[in-house]
């Protein structure tokens, strides 16, 4: 009775899980992420930023965010910035500040609405997002 009652727990969570990576709506991520870095990814799917940006390299309104982070990033005045955790905050905080080349300047202004420590965890989760994921 026990063990019937405990595999039937067990598919169950099995069944979800699988649903749940089948849909993807957090924009599809597999790579592993860090304590802070999903901490990141629930601050960008409560904020909406999920809206316009993914995670899985394809473009949305926004820019992806896969590979971004410690990349080459042109900007619409003809100049090239590496996305470091500075660029990073700043691209967050005041997306008009500077725009990434071949995207229209729409992203809205997020000084004052988002903690310091959201910023922090959204910045581990653009870091996981650039890690090499040898599994692939
Ligand atoms: C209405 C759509 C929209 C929303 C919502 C939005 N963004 Fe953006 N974001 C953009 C666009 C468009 C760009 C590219 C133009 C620019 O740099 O401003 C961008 C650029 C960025 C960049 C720089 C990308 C790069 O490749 O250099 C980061 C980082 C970023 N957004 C993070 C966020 C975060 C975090 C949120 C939520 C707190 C968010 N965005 C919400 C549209 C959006």
């Amino acid at each position: 009775m026990r063990r019937r009652l405990l595999a039937l727990v067990v598919s169950g969570s099995l069944a979800a899980g699988a649903l749940m990576s089948a849909c993807g709506s957090d924009g599809g991520t597999d790579v592993k992420l860090s304590v802070q870095g999903e901490r990141g990814r629930t601050v960008a799917e409560e904020q909406g930023c999920t809206s316009c940006h993914t995670s899985d390299g394809s473009k949305g309104v926004g820019p992806s965010w896969k590979g971004m982070a410690g990349s080459k990033i042109e900007l619409n005045d003809g100049s090239t910035v590496v996305a470091d955790d500075e660029y990073l905050r700043a691209a967050i905080l005041d997306g008009r500040s500077q725009v990434v080349k071949g995207y229209a300047n729409i992203m809205p202004v997020y000084k004052g609405e988002l903690s310091d420590s959201q910023v922090e965890d959204l910045i581990a989760f653009f870091n996981d997002l650039a890690a090499p994921t040898p599994e692939n």
